[in-house]
């Protein structure tokens, strides 16, 4: 970035998966790479944000002057979340979030036996929707991989959510690749970008972001 658009900001973003357990050598995951939320919290940091990454499990490097919380779990997540969010500007929610967690995990790892254990679910807390309907939220920037309806499921998901700006991808086209092609959202209607790497990506909606911030 020639200028430091984001200069001043302390941005927040969550990246990559979550991992709920289910005893203590098995989970349920989501299909993440992490690469789309670590790209953007570099495009953050060079145009001058202050940046906090809390981040489920990945295999990737964890990006230079970037502050790294990494966790396991969603209510992991939303309780590092929580605890950073006051003292942020924005929040940008790329993690893929299991949607639900195992009521009944178990501490010791659950052994093969007569009956085949019945893995019961209980829903987790909804980050992005908790921080934006937050008294004093920060500007909220969202996700939607969608693998179908792309943009109506994306609209709809952004209204739902009360998200200013939501960034919309085809999951076929995203999931563990180094490109994406995505659509920004916003009350202005639809910003169609085209296919790029997820740095170019990443460095694009911090631009359109910087220009939300500054209307
Ligand atoms: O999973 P879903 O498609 O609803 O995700 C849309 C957006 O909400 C993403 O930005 C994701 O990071 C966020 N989300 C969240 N907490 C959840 C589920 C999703 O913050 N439990």
């Amino acid at each position: 970035f020639d200028e430091k658009v984001l200069s001043g900001k302390q941005v927040l973003l969550t990246a990559g998966p979550t991992f709920e357990p289910i005893d203590a050598v098995r989970g349920i995951t989501n299909i993440s790479s992490g690469k789309m939320g670590y790209a953007l919290a570099r495009a953050c940091r060079d145009a001058g944000a202050e940046v906090t990454l809390v981040s489920g499990p990945t295999a990737l490097t964890p990006p230079v002057d970037v502050r790294l919380l990494p966790v396991q779990s969603a209510q992991e997540m939303y309780q590092a979340v929580l605890s950073e969010v006051g003292r942020s500007d924005v929040f940008i929610s790329v993690a893929a979030v299991a949607d639900y967690r195992v009521k009944n995990r178990s501490e010791h790892k659950l052994k093969k036996g007569d009956a085949v254990p019945v893995i019961e679910l209980e829903e987790n807390p909804d980050i992005l929707a908790t921080v934006a309907g937050l008294p004093a939220a920060p500007f909220c920037v969202g996700f939607a991989a969608e693998s179908q309806n792309l943009l109506d499921f994306a609209e709809q998901k952004r209204q739902r959510k009360k998200v200013p700006l939501l960034v919309a991808n085809l999951a076929q086209h995203a999931m563990g690749a180094d490109s994406n092609e995505v659509v920004l959202l916003d009350d202005a209607g639809q910003h169609p970008l085209p296919a790029m790497s997820k740095d170019e990506v990443g460095r694009a909606i911090v631009a359109h972001l910087a220009r939300c911030l500054n209307r």
